[in-house]
């Protein structure tokens, strides 16, 4: 999968996709992360990204011209083969793990981070989706977009080791996770349950089954009502 980043602080992306699973994944070539400057776009003396905006009020707007010419420069202008690109915003779709898989089962994204008050209105026609990390307002989109990295990379066949590890974590199957253990199996008294220190696997799934139904019915139950609505949907069709 390829990413496009278009940011006017490139600098704040190093570190969460250097580090770790992200920044292995980028050395074996499974994702391929370029950050691009917005500010090296502006063609004038002073080299700005912002403006006042028209009609007055308060803080800074971002222009629409540079980010056409970042944007053309990653092919997002293009007919064909275009990107698939996300604007960053906290007027957007809210973040969970179905648009994760979306945007994850793209080949080609380009991310556009917003700053101050937002970007001119006349660049949403470029947007093919504006996805928000949740309901407040950060100081601009290159956390939410090092976030959605994150989270759409674990989708990505290579970048976690086991794929059961991505099946059987939160949200996958609309439950919460649940609870996990090493070693030592005894520590300042309190004990690990001991079904799973029986090597009975059949006993171990129910076991780890239920305790996801019980977390989620006391954590999220929210989470339950969703899935019981799904399935009353898929009853109906079926019939
Ligand atoms: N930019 C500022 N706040 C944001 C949010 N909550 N989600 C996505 N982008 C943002």
């Amino acid at each position: 999968m390829k990413i496009d980043i278009l940011t006017i602080f490139p600098d704040m992306f190093t570190g969460p996709l250097t580090e770790s699973l992200i920044g292995k994944a980028r050395d074996k070539k499974i994702l391929d992360i370029a950050i691009h400057d917005i500010r090296s776009f502006a063609t004038d003396k002073h080299h700005s990204v912002d403006d006042k905006p028209f009609g007055g009020g308060p803080g800074m707007v971002m222009k629409v011209e540079p980010l056409y010419r970042a944007l053309s420069s990653v092919g997002a202008m293009r007919k064909k083969n275009r990107p698939y690109v996300v604007y960053l915003s906290p007027q957007g779709r809210q973040l969970g793990h179905a648009l994760a898989t979306e945007i994850a089962s793209r080949k080609h994204v380009v991310l556009v981070c917003g700053h101050y008050e937002g970007i001119d209105e006349r660049a949403e026609r470029w947007f093919d989706e504006e996805v928000s990390i949740g309901d407040y307002v950060l100081t601009g989109g290159e956390l939410p977009a090092m976030v959605l990295i994150d989270v759409i990379a674990r989708f990505i066949p290579g970048v976690v080791k086991e794929r059961a590890s991505v099946e059987q974590d939160s949200f996958y199957n609309g439950l919460l996770d649940y609870p996990h253990y090493t070693r030592p199996a005894v520590f300042k008294g309190m004990k690990v349950p001991p079904v799973l220190l029986s090597g009975n696997h059949a006993q171990m799934d129910v076991w780890r089954t239920e305790q996801s139904h019980e977390r989620t019915r006391r954590r999220r139950p929210d989470l339950l009502k969703g899935i019981q609505q799904k399935k009353k949907r898929t009853k109906r069709r079926i019939k």
